[in-house]
């Protein structure tokens, strides 16, 4: 989490740091700052809050060619202006931003900085202090730089300014992501290339170890290991500066919403080849169908995502699959089969705890494959093989087009798999996809009727129900997640049957119970678990298939393949958590204490 952002060139670096910092605003939001360069004198804005707010704060006339700026996600230190980056050395030599945790921080000032006194709580604070430090022994700033990387343990990318040398900017990278930004007499960078590609849209990578120097007129970059310089030619983003613009909708969650049917559209033509049969590459499948199980390992949404996976695969591929939540299966890890693969899903390929489990299974020697929307992110990267979701930058906080994407990959990879092993396919999932496609359209064409049921069911409740049973269960948890993240109304997602077993308990006059009804063999029983709670006092809306509903249901949505409901169901499910965000005020793009990409476990 946090975002950095730096620029060297002829331009005032004023509003080219604003921008990009707003463009990572996803990835934290609770305090933002930026220092400028003008004649050898580094000046520095810093506010708790928005962007928005930093923008009012950063004087009007303020200028300077180069410059860094940072958006934080609090790890060390609450947000505020003290803890805000930049963090300026004691001399005032040396500022830094930093997105990252340093683990050693508090054994490196016991180390190092005896008799400093610290201007904030966080570790990013020591690491300009000792630049300050070891500078005494007056080398240079390169120098001064690698001897303080020698000694930090822990996750970085840093982009650094030296008052001393005001025309260039220093970075380095270690697990946090950054890359350079190269246009005509300028060099930028940037924990992700949609924050510069108004400027640019040539990019180079940098590795975990490799430090480097930006001016105007070059890059330069260099092994932390050898000290040697390394040549890397730019490659070329293929991010459309209008897929990062909201556009005419009030939130991108709206969009993302919106964009869905054209996702899953997108996804099965980049599947199909040319005699549109889906297409994956042939050692990955090996490495699935080799396995005696699968496991796929996931967090929050994507965990989500990661249990309907597990159904598809199963059933339509014949292969055991385990789901696990990344953050406990990585510490707790149970007896493993014999020749297990690793699916990891993660629609920002960075999530640390996802990433964990990655590097333990790596070095047990089995086959990772990654999922994600991310090309070239660190979990893609390092797993064997990558499927992409193609489903475009998701940048409000909750997930949606991700999770869809991921289930419709799934499939794919899931019938992919079933007819590598000659097993009969029931359905044509491409045609199927399509239907899917047209069935959100409905829903999202519906969606003022999702708003007045929002009204009528969760617009004053402290807390609300989602329930089902096999995938109506697993689209549950998920409801109640984004329910939950972005109104804040305390939400759950049951499976019906367990409900007596305890939770019911919680059932009181008028409280909502959405459940969903989509499948076949389990619709008598969420309707009898449904007369259980309604016969406590809750209010209960039945959100259920074409083909199930019955006179009174509350919300029917079109019917497609059984397995593949849950990317219809979900779309009501996300409009009305939007809806029930939106009418309670709440900041439906960056709910609060959340950022969307979780970079530390
Ligand atoms: C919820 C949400 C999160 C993410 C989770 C994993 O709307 O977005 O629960 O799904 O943090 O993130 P990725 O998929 O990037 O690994």
């Amino acid at each position: 989490m946090c975002g950095i952002v730096g620029y060297i060139g002829k331009l005032n670096a004023k509003n080219i740091l604003l921008d990009g910092l707003e463009k990572l605003e996803y990835r934290g939001y609770d305090s933002a700052g930026i220092a400028l360069v003008a004649d050898q004198t580094v000046i520095t804005t810093k506010t708790k809050g928005r962007i928005a707010d930093l923008r009012q704060a950063v004087a009007n006339d303020a200028t300077g060619t180069c410059g860094i700026g940072h958006t934080r996600w609090a790890t060390h230190g609450v947000p505020n202006e003290e803890n805000a980056h930049p963090h300026q050395s004691q001399s005032g030599r040396f500022t830094i931003v930093h997105n990252g945790v340093i683990d050693n921080y508090r054994q490196l000032e016991e180390q190092y900085l005896n008799g400093v006194t610290l201007q904030s709580d966080t570790d990013t604070e020591i690491v300009v202090q000792l630049m300050d430090k070891f500078a005494e022994k007056g080398l240079s700033t390169e120098q001064i730089f690698r001897n303080v990387l020698d000694v930090l343990d822990g996750s970085f990318a840093f982009g650094l300014i030296d008052s001393e040398r005001p025309g260039e900017l220093f970075f380095a990278k270690n697990k946090s992501p950054l890359l350079i930004g190269v246009a005509a007499e300028s060099n930028m960078l940037a924990s992700d290339a949609m924050a510069v590609i108004k400027e640019t849209d040539q990019f180079v990578e940098i590795n975990d170890g490799e430090y480097g120097i930006l001016t105007a007129e070059r890059y330069q970059l260099f092994s932390g290991t050898t000290n040697e310089a390394i040549e890397r030619a730019p490659f070329t983003a293929s991010i459309d500066a209008d897929d990062v613009e909201k556009g005419m909708y009030p939130h991108y969650m709206m969009k993302e919403i919106d964009e869905q049917p054209g996702v899953i559209r997108r996804i099965v033509q980049k599947y199909q080849d040319e005699t549109g049969a889906f297409t994956i590459a042939e050692d990955l499948q090996a490495a699935v169908i080799n396995a005696d199980r699968l496991y796929i390992v996931a967090c929050g949404t994507s965990y989500h995502a990661g249990l309907i996976g597990r159904k598809l695969i199963e059933e339509k591929a014949g292969i055991p699959v385990e789901v696990v939540v990344a953050s406990e299966f990585g510490y707790d890890m149970p007896l493993l089969s014999e020749k297990p693969a690793f699916l990891f899903i993660s629609q920002s390929g960075e999530t640390a705890d996802s990433r964990q489990v990655l590097v333990k299974v790596k070095a047990l020697g089995h086959a990772a494959i990654t999922l994600t929307n991310v090309p070239g992110s660190t979990l893609s990267r390092e797993a064997d093989y990558t499927l992409l979701l193609h489903a475009g930058p998701e940048i409000a906080v909750a997930s949606t087009k991700a999770y869809t994407a991921q289930v419709a990959v799934l499939s794919i990879l899931a019938e992919t798999l079933g007819k590598a092993q000659d097993i009969v396919q029931v359905h044509d999932m491409a045609h199927e996809l399509g239907i899917v496609a047209n069935a959100m359209q409905t829903i999202i064409d519906e969606k003022e009727q999702i708003q007045q049921m929002v009204l009528d069911y969760v617009a004053t409740t402290r807390n609300a129900f989602f329930l089902g049973r096999g995938v109506d269960y697993f689209v549950s948890l998920e409801a109640a997640l984004k329910l939950k993240e972005i109104s804040y109304i305390q939400a759950e997602g049951f499976s019906s049957g367990e409900l007596k077993h305890g939770t019911i308990a919680l059932i009181e006059d008028n409280t909502p119970v959405i459940a969903l009804v989509t499948q076949p063999h389990t619709q008598l029983q969420i309707r009898s678990n449904c007369s259980e709670v309604q016969s406590r006092g809750a209010k209960v809306a039945i959100v259920v298939t074409e083909e199930l509903a019955q006179t009174g249901d509350t919300f029917v949505i079109p019917n497609t393949a059984l397995e593949l409901t849950p990317l219809v169901s979900v779309v009501f499910t996300q409009l009305f958590a939007y809806y029930a965000a939106l009418s309670r005020g709440c900041d439906v793009d960056k709910p609060r204490n959340l950022a969307k990409s979780v970079t530390v476990e």
